[in-house]
């Protein structure tokens, strides 16, 4: 069984309990509880699951954060590839401002978590209101929210979401290297069968996954000019129509010129995992919230999960994805 990359001493902030608000740690005292991924405890906050310190940048995104109808959002399940994407559309969206083949190009020197924030994560993490004048129009960000929990005024205004899921067995696998990596070392690693039960019971940060993609899903039929969905391994399989379907949806087409001018190849090579991993800044850097950036580049592989899953665990998860997504459309 492969091993787990070394923990760092100090949490990222959104894991730091001790900076709690008072308002959050009432909330908690309420809440379901279950074993956690990367703290100890994880919560269960309108219907999903999350960990202590999320929730209260969950309660301030909720609260106060306003869409603006040019907004793009890009909403994801963890672990599904939201690096990647984040820097498909910075890419994309910035294509004037920053050319594609510049030197200095930004996604060459900043993390994409750096260039496309998250909500609730990063920029109402301390119940603060972001400062958002220095944002360009369309402001790009970023959440793992749940449809059902998205701010209101996300769901009232005409922005664009963009959703990202991946086979969840991949996820799965992606996500435990990744938990794992950040446990603080007092609190041991989890083992793959403990995790692997609890992600099948839909106890998983931003969990249950298959609610997660069902209501993204169903919006994505209902509102398809407003909600787009891809998937990881469509976007592997097919990155020049894929990308092309994400600037069209967000209404800013590839001209002939671009084209024959490389510009669409261009921007995936830029973002491939192999351009990106191997950039300096991804190797050494970290983010403002204490991640190293080098622990959101692991394998990018399609079905990594079979290296890891025996048998039973791979007959264990097939029920679940058989039982949740029948007749739904979605197949994994
Ligand atoms: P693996 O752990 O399977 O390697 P997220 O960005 O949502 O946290 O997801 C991380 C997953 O996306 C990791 O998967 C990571 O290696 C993969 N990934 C990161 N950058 C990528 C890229 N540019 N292209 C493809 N996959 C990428």
């Amino acid at each position: 069984m492969p091993t787990c990359q070394t923990s760092p001493q100090i949490p990222p902030q959104y894991l730091r309990e001790d900076e709690l608000s008072e308002e959050c740690k009432q909330w908690l005292l309420t809440l379901p509880k279950e074993r956690g991924w990367l703290a100890s405890h994880i919560y269960n906050y309108q219907g999903f699951w999350t960990s202590p310190r999320l929730i209260q940048g969950v309660i301030a995104c909720q609260q106060q954060f306003q869409a603006q109808d040019s907004d793009i959002i890009l909403v994801t399940t963890p672990k599904s590839g939201t690096t990647w994407l984040k820097a498909l559309l910075f890419a994309l969206i910035n294509r004037l401002l920053h050319p594609i083949f510049e030197q200095n190009h930004p996604l060459l020197v900043k993390n994409p978590h750096d260039l496309v924030p998250f909500l609730e994560l990063k920029l109402y993490i301390d119940g603060q209101v972001p400062n958002f004048l220095s944002f360009n129009t369309p402001r790009l960000l970023s959440t793992h929210l749940p449809f059902a929990s998205l701010p209101k005024s996300v769901q009232d205004s005409r922005n664009k979401l963009v959703y990202l899921c991946r086979n969840p067995r991949d996820t799965f696998i992606s996500l435990f290297h990744f938990t794992n990596s950040l446990r603080i070392e007092n609190m041991g690693t989890n083992s793959i069968e403990e995790m692997l039960d609890l992600f099948c019971k839909g106890v998983s940060i931003y969990g249950p996954f298959w609610n997660h993609m069902l209501d993204y899903w169903k919006g994505s039929i209902e509102k398809p000019k407003k909600v787009l969905f891809l998937m990881y391994e469509e976007i592997k399989e097919q990155p020049k129509f894929q990308l092309k379907r994400l600037a069209e949806f967000l209404e800013c087409p590839f001209s002939i010129e671009e084209e024959n001018c490389g510009v669409v190849d261009e921007i995936l090579r830029m973002c491939s995992f192999e351009n990106l991993s191997h950039l300096e800044v991804n190797i050494n850097g970290k983010l403002s919230s204490g991640e190293e950036n080098k622990a959101f580049f692991h394998k990018g592989a399609v079905e990594d999960w079979k290296n890891y899953f025996n048998i039973e665990m791979s007959e264990k998860l097939d029920h679940i994805i058989e039982q949740k997504f029948q007749g739904s459309g979605l197949r994994f």
